[in-house]
């Protein structure tokens, strides 16, 4: 008989980043060895059920990648305004934990976006006043702005409050579940607009791109007492029925601060392409994996990694998959096929992302951030926050105190907002 996981020794933890971090990141790492080993079962052999299922999905995406096959699944907007997504796509994307939405927004209408955005950046003198990157998230960024810290132009708002957004962030957010054990965990119908900023690149771009990393947190994936429950299973021997798309205990806490970090519970990153791109032009990839994040929370605990260290995972900078931990995962990275300007890429919010570089690239690489993040009491939390961003212009809380828009007399409104997008806001 498993032991009962309230009769297994507690864990520690810490509501605020540790002042010493190897010190407690040894400690944790000996009590969720000390509580895995309490229920009957090594850490070893639990690691293994994991690895092997790793396994068994790096080898099936080699095997579609070998006969030809697009790895990552691609559904029509069409068919999910229509609820008609064959099952045998959405059994891929909940397999995959990725996926193109393809003309989700006209051609045209991205377009237009896209000089909508060059306009209103250009009238408002931006490139003549900016600063430099506000963050120091990615070293790796450079001092010609090719992210944007713009958050408050029409355009994002009119995407971020549209019927065909809202009818998308709802198809995604319904691949988790929402409810368990008596409690609603999000609402899948109502997103939360989650402000974020859009990234424009020229033509002739050089680019080393952006290394392996993941966004869910920090050290606070093992340390916060929300975490910890939401990764239950993988701390109790229960590795079994860990499900990557369970929603329970993760959309309460927020993550461990940082100069960029997300305040929000996300089910799915994702962007909104405003040009083609072509799927060699130093394009996004993913560890199409989302059960990756079962062995990305257990590898620390193995016998290799130093006590004080969480396979390099810190405070304050991205989660970094690599080579030396994490190489079975990256031998899955997967770029996106040919996008068009008008569709849509998502990534379920664990998985392993990167950005591959790119020589002279070959027409623009422009997107509009824009992820899934239902509504949900952390949620609403930072929807306060984002509220008076709107009112006043500012970066919002959870980026770099930039405040470009502040002046710019064209931003998007709050008496612009239409149903969607004050629900989205918590106006009614
Ligand atoms: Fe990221």
């Amino acid at each position: 008989m498993p032991v009962q996981p309230a009769a297994l020794p507690a864990l520690p933890h810490w509501p605020e980043p540790p002042s010493d971090l190897p010190a407690a990141v040894a400690q944790v790492k000996s009590a969720i060895r000390a509580r895995i080993e309490a229920s009957g079962r090594s850490v070893a052999e639990v690691f293994a059920v994991v690895e092997r299922q790793v396994k068994a999905e790096v080898a099936d995406i080699a095997a579609a990648r070998d006969r030809g096959e697009e790895v990552w699944p691609v559904i029509d907007y069409a068919d999910i305004a229509a609820g008609t997504v064959p099952p045998r796509a959405l059994a891929l994307l909940r397999r995959r934990g990725c996926l193109v939405v393809r003309g989700h927004f006209p051609r045209e209408q991205a377009q237009s976006w896209d000089r909508g955005i060059v306009r209103y950046v250009e009238g408002n003198g931006f490139f003549e006043s900016y600063r430099g990157p506000g963050d120091d998230f990615f070293s790796s960024v450079g001092s010609r702005p090719e992210i944007y810290p713009v958050y408050w132009s029409p355009p994002q708002m009119q995407a971020r409050q549209s019927d065909r957004m809202a009818r998308v962030q709802a198809f995604l957010n319904g691949q988790w579940k929402h409810e368990s054990a008596g409690t609603r965990w999000f609402e899948p119908d109502r997103d939360s607009l989650y402000p974020d900023r859009i990234r424009r690149r020229p033509p002739g771009t050089d680019s080393g791109g952006l290394g392996a990393h993941l966004d869910p947190g920090t050290l606070d994936l093992w340390m916060t007492p929300e975490n910890q429950q939401a990764f239950r299973h993988l701390f109790d021997g229960t590795v079994e029925q860990y499900d990557p798309w369970d929603a329970a205990h993760r959309t309460a806490g927020p993550q461990y601060p940082g100069t960029t970090m997300c305040s929000a519970f996300r089910t799915f990153q994702g962007w909104t392409a405003l040009s083609d791109m072509d799927r060699d032009q130093g394009v996004l990839h993913t560890v199409p994996i989302p059960g990756a994040m079962a062995y990305l929370m257990l590898r620390p605990l193995l016998a290799d990694v130093p006590a004080g260290d969480m396979c390099g995972v810190a405070v304050s900078k991205a989660f970094p998959a690599s080579e030396r931990w994490h190489s079975l995962l990256l031998a899955a990275l997967s770029g996106i096929p040919d996008v068009r300007a008008g569709d849509s890429v998502w990534w379920h919010c664990d998985m392993v992302h990167s950005v591959a570089p790119v020589t002279d690239q070959q027409g623009w690489g422009n997107v509009m951030y824009i992820p899934a993040a239902p509504w949900c009491p952390r949620n609403e939390r930072y929807a306060a926050s984002v509220r008076e961003a709107l009112r006043t212009g500012s970066s919002p809380d959870d980026f770099p105190a930039e405040h470009y828009e502040r002046t710019w007399p064209d931003r998007f409104q709050p008496g612009d907002l239409n149903a969607t997008g004050r629900r989205g806001l918590g106006l009614g």
